[in-house]
């Protein structure tokens, strides 16, 4: 017994079970992995669904209630700046959270290494009443907290937004504006080019890629080849 389909990710489907719980099937993951992630994250204070059962690429969690961050700044973009700061929140949450056992390692295993989440943008938060809830561990590895900040910075700056935001002049910016001021410029500049790697070789759209290699030349930093 799956459960409603409730969503679809890009490689994942989301079934209610019923009784506040929910099943994500993402096949080919390690649900086994990524509870272990996020029971780590959550006993160093990040708010994260609870985890009820892993089991191959079945993932059972607490369903939580709400918009999603990306919802929310589309019914109230006059809030965008303090909507934006949520993730900078999240972000300074994850500064205090050590590497996770077991967790893949991005980058060098240096003593400055943290947990890093590395898909931290406002589909993957939910709006709870008791506050925002951080989803999606999929991508999640020990690293560098720079290289964290960055990925965000570009998901805002470069990937594809909805219609509705890009069809508002200097929206993105403003978005980009309001994150970096509120998670701070200099600590999420040092790990661009390691986050626009890793994005480069992800499929994201022409478009996309041309906005990273753009951003990164803009910052004087190395670009990738195409
Ligand atoms: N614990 C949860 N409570 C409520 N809704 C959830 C929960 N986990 C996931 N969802 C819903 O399912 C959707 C997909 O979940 P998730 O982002 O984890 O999957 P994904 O396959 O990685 O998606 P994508 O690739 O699109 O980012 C979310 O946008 C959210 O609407
Ligand atoms: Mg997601």
């Amino acid at each position: 017994m799956d459960g409603d389909l409730i969503a679809r990710g890009r490689a994942s489907t989301v079934h209610d079970l019923g009784g506040g719980r929910l099943l994500r099937r993402a096949p080919g993951s390690d649900a086994e992995r990524e509870a272990s992630v996020m029971r780590h994250a959550a006993s160093f204070g990040v708010p994260v669904p609870r985890v009820l059962e892993a089991n191959g690429s079945d993932l059972v969690m607490e369903r939580v209630d709400g918009p999603t961050l990306a919802a929310e700044l589309l019914a109230r973009p006059q809030q965008l700046a303090e909507l934006v700061q949520v993730l900078a929140g999240l972000h300074a949450l994850l500064d205090e959270v050590p590497p996770a056992p077991g967790a893949p390692w991005v980058g060098a295993e240096t003593g400055e290494a943290r947990l890093v989440h590395l898909d931290l943008h406002p589909l993957n938060v939910i709006c709870s009443p008791s506050g925002p809830v951080l989803i999606d561990w999929t991508d999640a590895a020990n690293g560098s907290r720079a290289m964290d900040r960055a990925s965000t910075w570009l998901v805002l700056a470069c990937h594809e937004l909805p219609a509705e935001v890009e069809a508002i002049p200097g929206a993105r910016e403003a978005l980009v504006e309001a994150f970096l001021a509120a998670a701070g410029r200099e600590r999420s500049r040092g790990g661009l080019e390691a986050a626009a790697a890793r994005q480069l070789a992800q499929d994201l759209g022409e478009r996309a890629h041309a906005r990273m290699r753009a951003l990164l030349a803009s910052e004087g930093l190395a670009v990738p080849a195409p």
